[in-house]
């Protein structure tokens, strides 16, 4: 991979990935370099309306940051090993702590669409591993940091913004989850779905790289309500919740 040295002398110790929907946030931002994924030979590119595909350089709270502007999945084709190319990159640019942002639809009737969950662990039922290969049994206990979880926990509070905490649960998608998994879903402990986080969570594990997890919850799973499901909707929810996460990273990243 030919990282351009832009991004690898950036200086940030800090990244964030956006996901569905969320990619406006870093439109607000200065745009100190920007350079689309397809540009980086050995990177691939996603297909996915609301996934732009471009790493940006900016600052946040007189910090530099890297943003990764949409993601690969799974389920566009790519392999595990490929989804999580953009962290191997981060890795490279000496990227030491990891947000991850998603959209996901709620299972907890305690959470409303349209909140925000901190990831406080997950589910893989992809099944598939980035570290696929190797005997890499590492350690996934405390993957989402509980220091940098205690950190959003007090600028949520300080903000006013609620942020629920619960479990992850990725399936390989890409069409929705019947009723019936989502209810095996809640019944196996998890508080929401989505097809994403779980490689990138994994892979910046094993290099080391201290991960959150945020999930923009946009819908109910399949079957508590009685609306059906779009890519439209969720997009078009994360986009309105977009500027709750801008505000719990201005209060929050200074501290990280
Ligand atoms: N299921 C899976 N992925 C999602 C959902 C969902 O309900 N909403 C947003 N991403």
């Amino acid at each position: 991979m030919k990282i351009p040295s832009e991004i690898l002398d950036c200086g940030a110790e800090t990244a964030i990935v956006l996901g569905s929907g969320l990619g406006p946030f870093a439109d607000s931002l200065p745009q100190k370099f920007v350079c689309e994924y397809d540009k980086i030979e050995g990177l691939p590119k996603s297909g996915v309306p609301g996934h732009a595909g471009r790493f940006l350089v900016t600052e946040l709270g007189g910090k530099s940051l890297l943003v990764a502007q949409g993601r690969v999945h799974h389920y566009e084709g790519w392999s595990a090993e490929e989804v999580v190319r953009h962290v191997d990159l981060m890795h490279a640019a000496g990227i030491k702590k990891l947000l991850l942002t998603n959209a996901a639809g709620t299972l907890n009737r305690a959470f409303e669409p349209g909140t925000w969950m901190m990831i406080s662990d997950h589910i893989n039922l992809t099944g598939h591993s980035p570290l696929r290969g190797g005997p890499n049994f590492i350690d996934m206990t405390n993957v989402y940091s509980p220091r940098i979880r205690e950190i959003f926990r007090r600028s949520a509070k300080a903000l006013g913004v609620n942020l629920h905490e619960g479990v992850y649960i990725a399936m390989q998608g890409p069409q929705f989850e019947t009723p019936a998994e989502i209810r095996m879903a809640q019944t196996i402990g998890a508080d929401a779905v989505g097809m994403s986080t779980v490689h990138e969570a994994t892979k910046a594990r094993f290099l080391g790289i201290e991960v959150a997890g945020f999930s923009c919850l946009t819908n109910w799973g399949a079957g508590l309500s009685s609306a059906e499901l779009a890519h439209e909707d969720v997009t078009a929810v994360g986009r309105q919740a977009a500027g709750q996460m801008v505000e719990l990273l201005l209060h929050a990243l200074p501290e990280i």
